[in-house]
């Protein structure tokens, strides 16, 4: 993709489609002639004509509402698409990237190459700008000189529309959220589709923004880590879209060191033997019923001036049976996805790798099937975590939090000041929250908030569950210190979390349960149905601080 400024002595020729934004009950005839005015896109016979079109079809630029309109050779673009922006309170950069999801998914058949978007500010807010600054914006339009004195023109009322620019901050937010979310709305999954009968995949596009009040340097700025985040989001959905037979343990170790490579970090693949040397009993224990060998990555960004290090740590069960303690079967169908905590990580590494924030990151994953084979663990046994815990394995389907158990002693191990694990942990997430949110726990309220924050702005909804301390009762053991599985159908998201805590030693740290979002089973706004790689963009803009 490539990103640049609109100005008139670009040529518009070859322009694919040409997109306005409408808020809500904007009068369209003012919108067409501010855009005119400002950008010297459009020509007033079109506009006369689209604002008709616009009547006749009851566009009022409610949220999303689309009107895509041929320009049958008269305008050097070949469509003009309005899109409804709703009420200018609620319009925010998520919109945008789901705007642009969204528009990349209509357009899938034309193949664009190149698209202009124009970005402006609603006349409603222009209403809250005194009257003096009012003034001075329109003597602006007049200096600036590309203005004809056929766009002069003004209304009935005769007054000039006016052209209100976003301010320079949310400017950069609405296009890196634009960048993001053409490319994860490009996205498909085909490696398997033997005929040519499925959706394309997007191609590169060419954008240009007009009416914006950056340099073309800041809005590289802002574009390039929105690019960054939705092609490392494509690249963990598409390993989360693998089926377990072809992504097992050994090969997202091998996808993790590839892309190490690749962007420069270090990587450490451990197997069997170093895990045990590890004394990692926990996480051995779930591997064992498994025919595949289990691995332990760890991937490693070292910031130039650190101030701090960060842990991000996914559960990586490339296939969940449950053991055992075996799922039903509709239960076990998609549990290709219990990786996806796995796939956040690797994608949150390869952007940091490549936009190189000011702390340091180590990505871990502990990855293995769990499996039913005749080593797998009895319901009962007895397992030491790597901390010295033992554990009482009373149901073998609670394997994250075994695995867990050791990736976070281990980054505790590694002298790390902050630890985030994101898993598809329980069911009883699901139920709570749906496939809309995650939940996040934690033993630091001021983590937590940040990464609620972060996960806004990046279009990810999280949700915070309780860690009550009578939780911790359900998971007493009558012959160890901890057993791994609560009371059934007893807040199983909040117990799992008070699980893992153990484990923390202390050490700052929050936990997503992403089960939820992880996997949608119907497409919504900016994602398609299957894994969403929920956690990329929010681990993203929390380590990049955007
Ligand atoms: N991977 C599952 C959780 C899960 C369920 C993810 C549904 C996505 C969709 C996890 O390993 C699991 O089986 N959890 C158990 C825990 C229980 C045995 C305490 C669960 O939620 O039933
Ligand atoms: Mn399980
Ligand atoms: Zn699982």
């Amino acid at each position: 993709m490539q990103y640049r400024l609109y100005s008139p002595s670009n040529s518009t020729e070859g322009t694919d489609v040409t997109v306005i934004g409408v808020f809500q009950d904007e009068n369209i005839a003012h919108v067409l002639k501010a855009v005119l005015i400002e950008t010297g896109l459009l020509k007033d016979e079109l506009a006369a004509n689209i604002e008709q079109t616009a009547a006749y079809d009851k566009f009022t630029g409610k949220a999303n509402q689309q009107l895509l309109l041929p320009t049958y050779g008269t305008f050097p673009s070949k469509k003009i698409l309005l899109y409804g922006l709703g009420s200018n309170t609620v319009w925010n950069a998520s919109f945008s990237r789901k705007m642009s999801a969204t528009i990349a998914k209509v357009l899938r058949n034309n193949q664009p190459g190149k698209v202009i978007i124009v970005l402006r500010d609603s006349f409603e807010a222009e209403d809250t700008t005194s009257s003096a600054e009012k003034e001075a914006d329109t003597k602006e339009y007049t200096k600036k000189g590309k203005v004809s004195s056929d766009a002069q023109s003004t209304d009935s009322k005769g007054k000039t529309p006016l052209f209100k620019k976003l301010t320079e901050a949310r400017a950069k937010e609405h296009v890196r959220a634009i960048a993001e979310g053409w490319t994860l709305g490009s996205y498909s999954f085909t490696k398997y589709k033997s005929t040519e009968n499925h959706e394309k995949p997007g191609k590169d596009v060419l954008f240009e923004f007009a009416g914006l009040p950056i340099s073309e340097p800041d809005l590289a700025s802002a574009c390039h880590p929105g690019q960054t985040i939705a092609d490392a989001t494509n690249l963990a959905r598409q390993l989360i879209a693998e089926p377990a037979c072809y992504l097992t343990p050994t090969k997202l170790a091998e996808q993790a060191k590839s892309i190490a490579d690749e962007h420069g970090l270090s990587c450490q693949i451990m197997a069997e033997g170093e895990i045990e040397k590890l004394g990692m009993g926990s996480f051995l224990g779930v591997a064992r019923g498994a025919k595949e060998p289990l691995r332990f990555i760890v991937m490693k960004y070292l910031a130039p001036q650190s101030k701090k290090t960060v842990a991000i740590i996914g559960k990586g069960i490339t296939f969940d049976s449950g053991g055992l303690s075996l799922k039903p079967a509709n239960s076990m169908e998609h549990m290709k996805y219990d990786m996806a905590g796995a796939a956040a990580v690797i994608g949150a590494m390869q952007v940091v790798a490549i936009e190189k924030p000011a702390v340091s990151v180590i990505g871990i994953v502990a990855a293995t099937e769990n499996m039913p084979g005749s080593g797998a663990l009895h319901p009962g046994d007895v397992l030491q975590a790597m901390n010295g815990k033992t554990i009482e394995v009373n149901n073998t389907d609670a394997e994250g939090r075994l695995i867990l158990a050791d990736a976070l002693t281990y980054a505790v191990q590694q002298g790390a000041d902050e630890m985030i694990d994101l898993a598809t942990l329980t069911g009883a997430i699901v139920t709570a929250l749906g496939r809309v949110a995650a939940g996040i726990m934690g033993n630091n309220q001021e983590l937590i908030d940040n990464v609620i924050k972060s996960g806004a702005k990046a279009g990810e909804k999280l949700w915070q569950m309780p860690m009550f301390e009578e939780y911790k009762e359900s998971l007493k053991s009558d012959i160890a210190d901890l057993k791994n599985a609560g009371a059934r159908g007893e807040a199983g998201s909040s117990a799992a979390a008070m699980f893992l805590q153990e484990f923390c030693g202390g050490k700052t740290w929050a936990h997503l349960d992403i089960a939820g979002p992880g996997w949608l089973e119907k497409p919504r706004e900016e994602l398609n149905k299957g894994g969403t790689a929920f956690g990329v963009r929010t681990l993203s803009y929390y380590l990049l601080n955007l």
